[in-house]
């Protein structure tokens, strides 16, 4: 990070949280962002199969100066259901409140698209993040891409 971009991310001042469309040069980079984050630590790549299953989601970036540092995306479920999923931050800005900003985002606007619940994967290392965010474990761990997951809740 350069300086102009640390004392940016440091103040949260310039971070923008914007929805991206499949398939567009922004959706390129998030891909780029959740092999980076998400897969490549695991010594894996998210696959074309993956990625078609992305079509019909709606797709949150956080930007600061100008660089994609964070992601999100949202799943129907069903009428009052949600999913998170690939759910990343950049390892350089970690920690400094853009994931708690990607989430608020994706509440308000899933409730505003009228779903009531939320439900989550969450990676273990991760769990602790989703409970300051309001959000309870449930269900039997289980492992996904390598690694011991919970489900997780939380209703609007
Ligand atoms: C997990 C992740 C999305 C969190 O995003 P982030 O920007 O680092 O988190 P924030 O800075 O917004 O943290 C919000 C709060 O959760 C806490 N927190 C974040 N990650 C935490 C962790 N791993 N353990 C404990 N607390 C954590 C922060 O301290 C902060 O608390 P505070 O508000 O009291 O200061 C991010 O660290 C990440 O991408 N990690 C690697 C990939 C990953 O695990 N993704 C989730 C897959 S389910």
């Amino acid at each position: 990070l350069n300086h102009v971009l640390e004392a940016a991310v440091n103040s949260l001042s310039d971070l923008s949280i914007r929805e991206i469309n499949f398939g567009s040069d922004e959706f390129a980079q998030m891909v780029e962002l959740r092999n980076r984050v998400l897969r490549r630590p695991l010594g894996l790549l998210l696959s074309a199969s993956d990625i078609e299953k992305d079509a019909r989601d709606i797709h949150f970036v956080a930007v600061i100066g100008g660089e994609m540092v964070g992601c999100l995306i949202l799943t129907e479920i069903d009428k009052e259901t949600a999913r998170m999923r690939q759910v990343a931050v950049d390892s350089s800005v970690q920690g400094r409140g853009v994931g708690r900003k990607l989430v608020e985002a994706f509440e308000t606007r899933a409730q505003s698209l009228g779903f009531s619940k939320i439900i989550l994967y969450a990676r273990d290392s991760a769990i602790p993040f989703y409970l300051k965010l309001g959000y309870e474990a449930f269900g039997e761990p289980f492992t996904e891409v390598t690694l011991v997951h919970r489900k997780m809740r939380k209703s609007l």
